[in-house]
């Protein structure tokens, strides 16, 4: 790939949020217009796969050694749950401010754990990668640094865990997938939501049968963060920053990631083309100008839409809506929903699961019977730890206990990097398509056509 069109890449994939901010020139509009043939070109420029990574075991690690960068909200919580698990040691802390990582490290010692070594500054996260006595890197900093920290930690020969979404940008996912598959080495993104108790049933339930064929799923983040971009909660607000400058689809992992292990997305079928529409801004402008005052955030103009809808159509000629919201006043929802042949179920607002279209469909006290005949075998063998570890009511324990399992073990993850790059392309996918009258844009192969062999995820008894 030439340098211009690389260059061109990384601002076209954003450019559709900045666009939107009308401060750039018109020249930009015209580039972005043209971002479907320069995608087909990348595409193209990728040649072909190194190493098959759906299914890929490394060899066992009886005792993983793992280090966790970004230690703000949600670091530390990671570094309290691997420090109580067995055949993992947290070896290594790093944030870019150092007592962070020195909280931390009293946990560890709150715990009987060996200290870590600790990290600091903007790039000490570089000399945390170089450690020998390192497997895996643990990475949950803002979105912007999430891919250039995984590379470097493959690249020095490490397994890379990433928090969402595991990429910002379509080169960032080509990045993910070309360093994996060179390298050998994992890249899991940590989707969290893939190892909720409703989802992996329904996970199981697909693979019995149970919905039929699924054609069509919904799945959503709707999640009012106003409060928190407009306090300091993120560090040197960066969410509030994307979500001024991008507008799109900016966090669709949670939602997507659940339902595409259902539709077998990377392993039977693909995402092929996609569209989306964002609504206008009647929240966190005002929320930023009257919160913000004396900021120059105030002085943005913001058109990060309140909701933003995208619809994506499969290879197999099926369809998933996802939708994103983090500025209404609205209750929390990932929607969850799949609709087959024979059943439906959705999560949101109430889990339900129907086999008719009379009636409201099973819920409450009638859902009891199906959650015990459908529960994920994994949640029955580690739904105590997982609860005990905590973390969204389990799922963070049971995703972290399952890692370090298949790390342990030799064995396939249950994400991989086809995983990680496909669920994060669809947010600067969207922003093109928002800034383009929702123009339909064909979402990248990244398993460059191995999908049609790959097998589904299996339910690990
Ligand atoms: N999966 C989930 O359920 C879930 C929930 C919340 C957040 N997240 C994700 O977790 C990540 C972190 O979110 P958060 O709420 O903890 O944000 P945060 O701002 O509280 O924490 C980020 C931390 O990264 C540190 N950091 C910044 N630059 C760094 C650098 N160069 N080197 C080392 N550390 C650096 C910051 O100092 C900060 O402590 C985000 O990607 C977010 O999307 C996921």
């Amino acid at each position: 790939m030439t340098n211009e069109r690389r260059n061109f890449l990384k601002t076209a994939a954003l450019g559709a949020g900045i666009i939107a901010a009308g401060s750039i020139a018109k020249a930009e509009c015209a580039k972005a217009a043209k971002l479907p043939e320069i995608l087909d070109q990348v595409n193209k420029d990728q040649g072909k796969q190194a190493q098959n990574m759906c299914g890929f075991a490394a060899p066992p690690i009886k005792n993983v050694r793992i280090a966790v960068i970004g230690l703000g909200n949600r670091g530390p919580n990671a570094v309290n749950r691997m420090a109580k698990l067995k055949g993992v040691t947290v070896v290594a802390l790093c944030d870019l401010i150092r007592n962070r990582a020195e909280k931390c490290q009293q946990t560890l010692i709150n715990l009987k754990q060996p200290k870590a070594k600790i990290f600091s500054g903007e790039n000490g996260w570089k000399d945390l990668c170089k450690m020998e006595d390192l497997d895996l890197v643990y990475i949950v900093t803002p979105w912007r640094l999430h891919t250039p920290m995984a590379v470097y930690a493959m690249e020095c020969g490490k397994h890379a865990a990433v928090d969402v979404p595991a990429a910002t940008t379509v080169e960032e996912c080509w990045q993910l997938v070309n360093t994996s598959e060179r390298t050998k080495k994992h890249c899991m993104q940590l989707e969290n939501c893939c190892y909720d108790n409703f989802e992996m049933m329904t996970l199981n339930m697909t693979r019995k049968g149970v919905f039929g064929e699924i054609v069509h799923a919904e799945a959503a983040y709707i999640h009012d963060l106003i409060s928190l971009n407009t306090t300091g909660h993120y560090q040197g607000r960066w969410r509030l920053q994307q979500n001024l400058k991008r507008n799109g689809n900016l966090y669709p992992t949670h939602g997507l990631g659940p339902v595409s292990q259902c539709m077998n997305i990377n392993r039977g079928d693909q995402y092929s083309y996609m569209t989306s529409m964002s609504s206008k801004d009647v929240n966190l402008g005002p929320a930023v100008k009257a919160r913000l005052k004396n900021t120059p955030y105030a002085k943005s103009e913001t058109f990060r839409g309140n909701m933003n809808t995208s619809i994506i159509k499969t290879a197999n000629g099926n369809t998933i809506m996802v939708q994103h919201d983090v500025n209404s006043t609205r209750p929390y929802s990932r929607i969850h929903l799949l609709s087959g042949s024979k059943a439906m179920c959705r999560k949101y607002p109430i889990e339900m699961v129907a086999f008719t279209h009379r009636g409201g469909g099973k819920r409450g006290k009638e859902l009891i019977p199906l959650k015990r005949k459908y529960e994920h075998p994994l949640y029955k063998r580690m739904g105590a730890v997982a609860k005990s570890l905590g973390g969204h009511g389990g799922m963070d324990g049971i995703m972290d206990a399952r890692l370090i399992e298949c790390l342990n073990n030799g064995a396939p993850l249950d994400q991989d990097v086809y995983d990680a790059a496909a669920w994060s392309v669809i947010a600067p996918l969207s922003e093109w398509s928002v800034a383009n009258r929702s123009n339909s844009i064909d979402v990248p192969d990244f398993t460059r056509g191995a999908w049609k062999k790959n097998t589904p995820l299996a339910i690990v008894e």
